[in-house]
């Protein structure tokens, strides 16, 4: 009988992390780069770390957070562009939490990856009905201290969401690359779909 042969070179995988405020985003990243050896960049995390760091981007971003409003896109396009090659240097790929999130940052992602030879493997569209958004967000808003995490702010959140967000599910539907995953049920249902989708496309 043949032996079957297991060609295991490491396949990059990068994969985009997509839905609203509060969808999951985060909590299902960390359970993401563990199992398939990703380097996980936030965008939020980034822009909260400056703000933490009382710099002089945090200063500019603090007032913009607390009201739900975006970045502006060259800012966060800059932060992210020296972050890719690091992110790769000790992983196999990397997850984009929170980025893009306008289509002229989808554009510029999709620019720099062809100039570093790689590409996006895969948005993954986390949807969740608004109440139960709502009611994530109000419930950690008890105790994360986010500037952002009260129904106010939640709301222009959503609204930012609709209005500029949105589009960049278009974007990566004509490249075929958008997966939709039900994200509502326990962290552990929707893991098991997200791995199911990153599977197939790993492989
Ligand atoms: P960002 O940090 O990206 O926040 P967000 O998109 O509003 O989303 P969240 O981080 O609140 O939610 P999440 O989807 O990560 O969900 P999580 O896993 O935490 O952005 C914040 C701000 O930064 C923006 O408004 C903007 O100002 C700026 N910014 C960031 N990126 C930018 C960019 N690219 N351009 C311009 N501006 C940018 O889960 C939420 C809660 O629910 C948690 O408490 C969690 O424990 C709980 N939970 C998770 N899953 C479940 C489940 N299955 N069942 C029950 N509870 C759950
Ligand atoms: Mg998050």
């Amino acid at each position: 009988m043949e032996e079957k042969s297991h060609h295991s070179t490491t396949q990059m995988l990068n994969v985009i992390i997509y839905g609203a405020p509060g969808s999951g985003k985060g909590t299902q990243s960390d359970l993401i780069i563990q199992k398939y050896n990703l380097s996980h960049l936030s965008t939020g995390d980034l822009i909260r770390k400056e703000i933490a760091d009382n710099t002089e981007l945090g200063q500019f971003a603090s007032e913009l957070i607390a009201n739900g409003q975006l970045v502006p896109d060259e800012i966060v396009i800059k932060m992210i562009a020296n972050k890719i090659s690091e992110a790769l240097q000790n992983s196999n790929g990397f997850i984009f939490d929170g980025f893009p999130r306008t289509v002229a940052q989808a554009e510029a992602l999709e620019a720099m990856c062809e100039e570093k030879g790689i590409k996006t493997d895969i948005l993954i569209d986390l949807q969740v009905n608004e109440a139960e958004l709502i009611n994530r967000l109000l419930e950690r808003g008890k105790i994360s201290g986010r500037s952002d995490d009260n129904l106010e702010t939640i709301q222009k959140r959503l609204d930012v969401y609709v209005n500029q967000t949105k589009p960049v599910t278009e974007f990566y539907k004509n490249r075929n690359k958008h997966a939709v995953i039900d994200g509502m049920g326990t962290i552990e249902e929707i893991f098991n779909r997200i791995s199911d989708t990153l599977n197939a496309v790993n492989s």
